[in-house]
């Protein structure tokens, strides 16, 4: 009997999930004789036992398409929302995977999905991961599909924004998705040539931020555009968490972003009001927001999905689970889950990127 794969797509949709269902199912179709069925938005469908089989013809025209055809959802195993309760329903879906006499789960997934699949391995679920996120924030691999389109988009919106910002003589902030990490604010602002680069790893100092402003202008630069990544956080803020939850300083970190981002952008609207405050420009905010994840994927992103799409088929074939299929030095290389999940990807403040931002004298913030 031919071996049958599940696989879902979990977490926020990414540009390059349809490319890598595409090669998870071509692979296994074509080259192994195996069967392919997926679950229905996330690891919610798995619970409900909703799928759709994945054959050559579902398969066929997706490449381009964004989102992903499955329907994805945040919803955990084990803290699954049922009847108004967040209940733990990984013994349902041990159950199901046993019924469908599944040889293997493939998730593709950012950082939560990682950790919601190795929990599904201590139940026994054979399980192999994909890493996928326009934030590429999941350790152990060099990067994630999705970062690519979402960065291409991100840097045209800031291109699109300094003519406005510079007919107008305005500062102009731009909120970069990201909450927790900055690859997507720095990489973007880098490559749209942001004046000011503000991301989570480095908290900032809005005085530093007007002065940076206010040099330019001094030198007949009247316009500025700040590239923000929504997880962003003044020295303030995380010193007024501090002062008040009294916990170390990463608790600090998470529990001020927590309630920043319940403001929904509010944060980076006080930031462009107090910039305009303190520098005496007009300032505007541009909240990119979903844009950044929504269509066709990029010709690096449909190269990445297709190629570790591939890969994890023929890591079903060799019977190794309980993996990530990560890319390193462009290769597709299995990493132990256990390893990536619960771990995320900050962006190192040696980073060549950060380097480079500051030989150029783009302010971060913190000098
Ligand atoms: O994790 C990907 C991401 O796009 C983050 O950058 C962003 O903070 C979050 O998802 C938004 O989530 P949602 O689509 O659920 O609002």
């Amino acid at each position: 009997m031919s071996k049958l794969i599940g696989v879902l797509t979990a977490g926020g949709d990414t540009p390059g999930l349809n490319a890598a269902l595409r090669g998870i199912g071509k692979a296994a179709i074509n080259k192994y004789g195996m069967q392919v069925i997926g679950f229905l938005d996330g690891f919610r469908g798995l619970m409900e036992n909703r799928s759709t089989r994945l054959d050559l013809d579902t398969l066929s025209g997706i490449l381009t398409k964004g989102g992903t055809i499955l329907g994805t959802s945040r919803d955990k195993p084990h803290r699954m929302p049922v009847g108004g309760k967040a209940l733990d329903m990984t013994d349902v879906i041990y159950e199901n995977y046993q019924k469908l006499h599944l040889e293997t789960l493939i998730c593709l997934g950012g950082g939560g999905t990682q950790k919601n699949a190795l929990r599904l391995t201590e139940k026994g679920l054979n399980v192999i991961t994909l890493p996928k996120t326009i934030d590429n924030d999941v350790a152990l691999t060099d990067t994630t599909f999705g970062f690519d389109t979402a960065l291409s988009i991100a840097t045209e919106a800031i291109d699109r924004l300094h003519s406005t910002a510079h007919s107008h003589h305005r500062i102009i902030v731009v909120e970069v998705m990201g909450h927790k990490v900055g690859w997507l604010a720095l990489g973007a602002g880098l490559c749209g040539g942001a004046d000011v680069i503000l991301i989570p790893e480095i908290p900032y100092d809005l005085n530093k931020v007007a002065e940076a402003i206010m040099q330019r202008s001094r030198g007949g630069k009247r316009f500025s555009i700040v590239a923000v990544a929504e997880g962003a956080l003044s020295k303030e803020d995380v010193k007024e968490s501090a002062a008040n939850n009294k916990s170390k300083e990463d608790d600090t970190i998470d529990t001020a972003l927590a309630s920043l981002l319940t403001q929904g952008g509010g944060h980076t609207m006080r930031l462009a009001n107090r910039l305009e405050e303190l520098t005496g420009l007009e300032s505007r905010l541009t909240i990119l927001g979903h844009l950044q994840r929504g269509g066709a994927p990029s010709a690096a992103d449909r190269l990445l999905a297709t190629q570790l799409g591939t890969a994890s088929v023929t890591l079903v074939e060799q019977k190794t689970y309980n993996v990530m299929v990560s890319v390193r030095d462009g290769r597709a290389l299995p990493v132990p889950l256990k390893d990536v999940a619960g771990n995320r990807k900050y962006v190192p403040l040696d980073h060549p990127w950060i380097e480079s931002a500051r030989r150029l004298g783009t302010c971060l913030g913190d000098d």
